[in-house]
């Protein structure tokens, strides 16, 4: 059942490991790594309330490694000026070393932050990463983004800083709130739309039953989002082309992430599944595609408990196409002062484009805020 995914990046090439069960191993899977039997956990309050940073602990204590332990607040603001630097501080106070590892073990917020500081400290130290949310399995873990936020937009200050190992041990998923895993299996969908048609297909089968809980599920999908995620990464890790396709859905997700606040309101993958399914209807719009996809996506992503159309967003009715299309101008995708949008031919073929209009956009998204909300 166990899966091993290799990111091919010569002398930075690393292994992610997918299985249950992995945290208790995570000695046998770190020890090799290490340059003195050392290492320092940085995790959140809520990760912390759970077992995992215990057995990480006590895996790591199995092996011989001594530990050092960071507990931060949870939540986004940690990725500010202030959070990182409190961060850094309280890793030199500890004295670690330049080849000395950190260990990321919590969800995106945790895995960029501590990636971050991991690129800079001491000019770069290396870093493993225990992803407890499915969302950073699949994605934010795996490929090097590392990053913290500006008052002028989220992720602007950050480094490509991979890391050594990443852990992905689909049991602490049974300890993510039912909206976090929904919201993370948004990031799951949109592996099969952008690349993998029969993995979209397979999803729409199978999809209830790995939020449900079934684990062999839960391990072939978020091995077969990794395999996707490292052959891209590997073939373009600093995003100058094929890369970008990760993108799918976010244009439009970011927009409206920024619309409601980034707040609970709407969740990262919450935006990226309405994004998503708005990537469809504009490929539809443009000719791209065959219309019926974008109903057909939506269908799915419903039934998985997340918002698929713009009017399932809290407040839409509050939203204007002009100040929607404001905030995607912000995107750090724009590039020569267009808007790069990632549209699909089919799912499963998932393109770039830098000429779609703003008129065009304005005019899909006022289609779709007059949608009714039923
Ligand atoms: N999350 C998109 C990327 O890693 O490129």
């Amino acid at each position: 059942m166990s899966r091993k995914v290799r990111v091919a990046l010569g002398d930075r090439a690393y292994d992610i490991l997918v299985d249950t069960g992995l945290i208790q191993k995570a000695g046998e899977h770190i020890a090799p790594l290490l340059r003195r039997p050392f290492a320092v956990i940085v995790t959140d309050e809520n990760v912390a309330a759970t077992p995992h940073l215990q057995a990480l602990r006590r895996a790591l204590a199995q092996k011989n490694i001594g530990c050092e332990t960071v507990i931060l607040p949870p939540g986004e603001s940690q990725k500010s000026y202030a959070g990182f630097e409190r961060l850094c501080e309280a890793l030199l106070a500890l004295k670690v070393e330049r080849r000395d590892h950190l260990i990321a073990l919590g969800g995106g917020v945790i895995g960029d932050l501590v990636g971050f500081a991991a690129a800079v400290l001491r000019r770069g130290m290396d870093f493993i990463q225990v992803p407890t949310t499915l969302l950073a399995q699949v994605d934010s873990s795996v490929g090097g983004k590392t990053a913290i936020n500006s008052r002028q937009g989220k992720n602007l200050i950050g480094a490509f800083h991979q890391p050594r190992l990443v852990l992905a041990d689909v049991d602490l998923l049974a300890t993510l709130p039912a909206r976090e895993l929904r919201a993370g299996y948004a990031e799951v969908v949109k592996y099969g739309l952008l690349g993998d048609a029969d993995f979209y297909a397979w999803l729409e089968r199978n999809g209830a039953a790995l939020l449900a809980g079934d684990a062999a599920l839960r391990i072939e999908a978020v091995a077969r989002c990794c395999m996707h995620k490292a052959r891209i990464v590997a073939a373009d890790e600093r995003e100058e082309g094929e890369r970008a396709l990760l993108n799918l859905g976010h244009t439009f997700g970011h927009a409206l992430e920024a619309e409601t606040g980034y707040s609970q309101r709407l969740l990262h993958g919450e935006g990226v599944a309405v994004g998503m399914a708005l990537a469809f209807r504009l490929s539809a719009r443009l000719g791209l595609c065959d219309a019926a996809l974008a109903p057909r996506i939506e269908r799915h992503l419903s039934a998985s408990g997340l918002p698929a159309r713009l009017t399932d967003v809290e407040g839409a009715r509050s939203f204007t196409p002009a100040v929607l299309l404001e905030h995607m101008k912000q995107d750090k995708k724009v590039r020569d002062g267009h808007l790069v949008f990632i549209l699909a031919e089919a799912i499963g073929q998932a393109i770039q484009r830098n000429d779609v209009t703003p008129a065009a956009v304005e005019a899909l998204l006022a289609e779709q805020l007059a949608r009714s909300a039923t």
